[in-house]
C-alpha cells in the first residue's frame, strides 16, 4: 500500500500531520527523524516535521536528505524547511521576535502545484523563533508573508517544498488544501486508505495471521478494545473469546448495557463480576497510586484465571491504537511514551501478540466501527480510566461511596447526552471532522454536549462534608464535582465551557435525587497544570 513518511522531529505537531494526511485518505507512517525506511518502494513522499530545535543547537536533529531527495516529493515544515534550507547553503537566523500565530500569505506563486486553490491572503498559522533569511541557490521563494518573506520555497532541481507555517493545524485554513495538494497530486496518492478498505485489509490479514488459532480479548466497555473485538469477530469469529471484568467501579449500570451491547453484536464474551474481591482489597486504602497498584493486580489475576480456562489460545488481543506506539521524542532526544497496553498474561501461557487496530488514530477507530455497523453510543463513548470510579472517589472507596458516584455521574453523563447544541462555521467544521454524525442544515448542525467533549466525569469529595438545608433539615453530605474537558489526545485538555441552563438543571436534579450530596461544583482547571483525573 502506499505511504507517506513524515519524520518527526519532535514537534508538538507531527501526530496532527499524520491525522490530516490520514483524512487525504492516505497512509502514513511517523518515525522518528533519523528512521527514513531506506528501500521501502511504498513510500511516495516524505514530510519533515516541526522541531523544538533550532536548527542551530548542537542537540538539533539532522538527516541525511539525500536519503530521499531527488527519489521522492519532499515536504519541509516549520524546522524541516529550516533544516532543508540550512542544509542545502541557505541561512538559518533567529528571528527579531518570535513570531506566533495568524498571518496571511499575501504574495505566492499562485501557478506552482503546492498552491492549487489557493485563494489571495489565505490565512497561515505561524509558530517559529528562527526565520530563513536566504534560501539555497536552486530554490525559488513561492509564498511570502507582511513579516517573512520566505514563508514558502521549492527547489527547481528536485521535487522539494518547504513551509514556514503550520499546514497541518486548524487555524491554516487552507492547510488541508495544502497538504492535499503535495500528497495527492505531487506524490501522486491513489486516496484508497479508508475505513471500508481497512476493514477489508485487516479482516483478511487477520484470517492470515491467526487461522484456526483462538484468541483472547480482555474488553473494557471502551471503543478500542470493542472495535477490535467486532473486527476479530468478522475475521475469526467464534474463536475469538472475549473477557470482561467487572471491578464494581464502573458506571452506573455499565456492565449490565455493555454485556447487552456485546451480545448483539454476537460477541463470544465472558462476563466476570469480580466486585467483591476488588472492594475487599481496596477496603481502607486511600493512596491514589496504592488503589491504582491493587486493581491493577487484583484485573491481572482475575483475567488470567478465566484466560487459562481457554486452554488453546494462543493469541491476545489488544485495542492498541497508534498513539499508544508512536514514540515522540522529546527535546532530549528520548522517547517519552512507549507502549503503555501491553498486559501481564501469564508467560506459560505462550500467547503471542495481535494488535488490529494498531495503526489507526482515535478518529480513525471510530470510523471503523461505524463501518462495521456497531452502535453510535459505543462509539462515540467517552475514554474512562481503567481503575474507573475508585479513582474519581478520594478517600477510600466503599460500596455506598460508588453507589453515590454512580447516580450522580449517571445524571450528569444523561444530562450531557440529552442537552443538544447548535454549532456553525469553525466550531461544526471541528465537530464534523473529529467524525460525529450530525446532518448540516441552513449552514448549522446540531450536536450533543456529549459529542462536544473528550471526557466528562463526576468526582466524589469523600473526604470533605459541608452543611446544606433540605426543607426544614440541615443536611452534612459531601459535594460532587463535575468534570468535562475538550482534548484530542488527553495530553492537554481545556475544561470545557458547558451552558449555565445545563449546569443549573444538572445541579438541582444531583442534589435533589441523590442521597448524600447535597453541594455540586464544577472543574474549571485546564490540563496542564491538573490532570483530567483528580486522583
Ligand atoms: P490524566 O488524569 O493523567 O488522564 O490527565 C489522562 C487520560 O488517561 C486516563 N487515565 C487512566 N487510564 N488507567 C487508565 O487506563 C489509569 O490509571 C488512568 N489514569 C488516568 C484519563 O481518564 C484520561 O483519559
Amino acid at each position: 500500500m502506499q505511504k507517506i513518511i513524515i519524520l518527526d522531529f519532535g514537534s508538538q505537531t507531527t501526530q496532527l500531520i499524520g491525522r490530516r494526511v490520514r483524512e487525504l485518505d492516505t497512509f502514513c507512517e511517523i518515525v522518528p527523524y533519523n528512521k527514513f525506511p531506506q528501500g521501502d518502494d511504498s513510500v511516495i513522499g516524505v514530510i519533515l516535521s516541526g522541531s523544538p530545535y533550532s536548527v542551530h543547537d548542537p542537540e538539533a536533529f539532522k538527516v541525511d536528505l539525500s536519503q530521499f531527495v531527488g527519489r521522492i516529493p519532499v515536504l519541509g515544515i516549520c524546522y524541516g524547511a529550516q533544516f532543508i534550507s540550512y542544509a542545502n547553503g541557505g541561512k538559518v537566523e533567529k528571528a527579531d521576535s518570535r513570531e506566533y500565530g495568524r498571518a496571511n500569505l499575501q504574495q505566492f506563486d499562485a501557478a506552482n502545484p503546492l498552491f492549487e486553490g489557493f485563494v489571495p491572503n489565505s490565512q497561515v498559522w505561524m509558530s517559529h523563533g528562527d526565520t530563513i533569511t536566504a534560501i539555497p541557490e536552486d530554490c525559488k521563494c513561492i509564498a511570502s508573508t507582511a513579516n517573512v518573506k520566505y514563508a514558502a520555497y521549492a527547489s527547481t532541481k528536485n521535487p522539494v517544498w518547504a513551509v514556514q507555517f503550520h499546514p497541518e493545524v486548524f487555524h491554516s485554513v487552507q492547510g488541508t488544501q495544502l497538504l492535499k495538494n503535495f500528497v495527492v497530486n505531487i506524490c501522486g496518492s491513489k486516496q484508497d486508505w479508508s475505513a471500508a478498505s481497512f476493514v477489508d485489509t485487516t479482516v483478511a490479514e487477520l484470517r492470515a495471521q491467526v487461522g484456526n488459532d483462538r484468541v483472547i480479548l480482555g474488553l473494557s466497555g471502551g471503543v478500542d478494545s470493542s472495535v477490535a473485538a467486532v473486527l476479530l469477530n468478522r475475521a475469526i469469529g467464534k474463536n475469538l473469546t472475549c473477557i470482561f471484568v467487572d471491578h464494581g467501579m464502573l458506571r452506573k449500570n455499565e456492565f449490565r448495557d455493555v454485556m447487552h451491547d456485546y451480545e448483539c453484536l454476537g460477541l463470544n464474551v465472558i462476563g466476570v463480576d469480580a466486585s467483591e474481591k476488588f472492594f475487599s482489597d481496596l477496603a481502607g486504602v486511600t493512596d491514589p497510586e496504592q488503589k491504582r497498584k491493587i486493581i491493577g493486580r487484583d484485573f491481572v489475576e482475575v483475567f488470567n484465571a478465566e484466560a487459562q480456562k481457554i486452554k488453546d489460545a494462543k493469541w491476545l488481543a489488544q485495542g492498541t491504537i497508534y498513539p499508544d506506539r508512536i514514540e515522540s521524542l522529546n527535546i532530549t532526544g528520548k522517547v517519552i511514551k512507549s507502549h503503555h497496553n501491553v498486559g501481564g498474561l501469564p508467560k506459560e501461557m505462550h500467547l503471542s501478540l495481535c494488535e488490529p487496530l494498531k495503526w489507526l488514530f482515535k478518529d480513525e477507530v471510530r470510523r471503523v466501527g461505524r463501518q462495521l455497523g456497531m452502535p453510535e453510543h459505543l462509539i462515540t463513548r467517552h475514554p474512562f480510566p481503567g481503575p474507573g470510579l475508585a479513582v474519581r472517589i478520594l478517600g477510600d472507596i466503599t460500596p455506598e461511596k460508588v453507589r453515590i458516584l454512580q447516580d450522580a455521574d449517571d445524571i450528569y453523563i444523561h444530562g450531557l447526552r440529552d442537552y443538544k447544541v447548535k454549532l456553525s462555521g469553525e466550531e461544526a467544521r471541528r465537530v464534523l471532522a473529529a467524525g460525529v454524525p450530525a446532518d448540516m442544515k441552513d449552514g448549522e448542525i446540531e450536536v450533543s454536549l456529549y459529542d462536544q467533549i473528550w471526557q466528562a466525569g463526576t468526582v466524589l469529595l469523600s473526604t470533605v462534608r459541608s452543611v446544606g438545608v433540605m426543607g426544614d433539615e440541615r443536611t452534612y453530605e459531601h459535594p460532587v464535582a463535575l468534570r468535562a474537558v475538550t482534548s484530542t489526545d488527553a495530553m492537554t485538555a481545556d475544561w470545557a465551557h458547558l451552558p449555565y441552563d445545563f449546569m443549573a438543571k444538572v445541579s438541582n436534579e444531583i442534589i435533589n435525587k441523590v442521597r448524600g450530596v447535597n453541594r455540586v461544583c464544577y472543574d474549571i482547571s485546564s490540563k496542564p497544570p491538573s490532570t483530567i483525573e483528580w486522583e
